[in-house]
């Protein structure tokens, strides 16, 4: 089958064996399966680059669930299921006041995708609000628990993209957030502005998630529209001294301090510095509103995309001295 509506890309494809699991015991079935060794693991496919047919079987992971799992006055945890789609979850916690992920509106995937790269936006991460995650093992079919501490979360990183890599898949997510005095994120530059110009001084998490709607709805492609991922790159961390020296070149090369000695700059600032936004090259190109975001407008090839994020990097290295890495994964 095709995997175009399968990855938010929308790369056209072939699987040649494909089942959509939505019970635990169909997962364990299936995984103990030993006629297929080659095996694919599908969330909400978006974060993820598709550049040739898969010849195993890939199994798309669509165990639904919302449940409630303890209640305090002031906290709830709540344990979603990985295939609940995060943003319809996200307008759930909103629609009962549960606060913690408001800033997280509108961010493609699947709950189970988001510990991985520890999803982020406009300074909030799905790190701050999680408690653990289940996983199954796909060599033993056991389900571990993984508490904050053994995911090693870092920025767009998690333990599941590298010592765990492709050895677990996450069944469920379990977050604690607040049910009152909730802790809001609005410090972030095009937030306070947004919140601003709706007029809103004491904002509520449901205005929030508004704001944030609004920003990406402007700047981001829908990819139900326009094929995409995100982000494609990770905005680099560099140090201060190499900044420094960048600075007399480029003064007005924006960054953010992350240590004592380091600073992350804006990929989306590198690319369109090097000429590449809103760039199209037939069905493929960099999107209009933010460099950051690679696209395909209709019918491109994942091989193109991926060509053309080498040319991006091989430019950047050149121009700047800078390597940026690829925050989608290649398949
Ligand atoms: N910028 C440009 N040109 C562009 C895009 C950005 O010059 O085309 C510069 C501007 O200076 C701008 C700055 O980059 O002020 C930051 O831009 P933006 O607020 O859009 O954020 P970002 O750093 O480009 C990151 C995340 C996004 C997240 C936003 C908002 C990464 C790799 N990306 O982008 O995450 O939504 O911050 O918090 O960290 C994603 O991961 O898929 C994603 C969309």
């Amino acid at each position: 089958i095709s995997l175009k509506p399968f990855n938010t890309f929308g790369i056209d494809v072939m699987a040649h064996h494909f089942i959509s699991v939505s019970t635990m015991e169909e997962l364990k079935q299936i995984l103990s399966l030993k006629e297929y060794p080659n095996k694919l693991i599908l969330g909400g496919g978006s974060n993820m680059l598709l550049t040739k047919d898969f010849e195993g079987l890939v199994i798309h992971v669509n165990l639904k669930g919302i449940e409630i799992i303890s209640e305090q006055t002031d906290f709830v945890l709540v344990k979603a299921n990985a295939g609940e789609n995060w943003h319809e979850f996200v307008l759930w916690c909103i629609n009962n006041d549960f606060g913690g992920i408001e800033n997280l509106s509108l961010i493609p995937g699947n709950v189970g995708t988001t510990p991985i790269q520890n999803i982020g936006a406009y300074g909030v991460e799905v790190k701050d609000t999680f408690v653990c995650c289940d996983a199954i093992s796909i060599e033993n079919l056991h389900t571990e628990t993984f508490n904050k501490q053994d995911c090693h979360f870092d920025y767009r990183n998690s333990i599941f993209k590298n010592e765990a890599k492709g050895k677990y898949i996450v069944t469920s997510v379990t977050f604690k957030l607040t049910k009152q005095n909730h802790k809001l994120h609005i410090n972030y530059g095009t937030i306070t502005s947004q919140l601003e110009v709706m007029k809103i001084t004491e904002p509520t998490i449901q205005d929030i998630s508004k704001a944030v709607i609004f920003i990406r709805e402007s700047k981001l492609p829908n990819p139900k529209i326009i094929g995409n991922s995100g982000s494609f790159f990770k905005n680099p961390v560099i140090s201060k001294t190499d900044y420094n020296k960048l600075l007399k070149n480029f003064e007005d090369m924006p960054s953010y301090s992350v240590s004592d000695n380091e600073v992350k700059v804006p990929a989306g600032w590198l690319i369109e510095k090097a000429g590449f936004k809103g760039k199209r090259f037939g069905d493929y190109g960099v999107h209009k509103n933010q460099a950051l975001v690679l696209v395909n407008y209709g019918n491109a090839k994942g091989v193109d995309i991926y060509n053309l994020s080498l040319l991006i990097q091989e430019t950047i290295k050149r121009l700047f001295g800078i390597y940026i890495e690829a925050e989608v994964n290649i398949l």
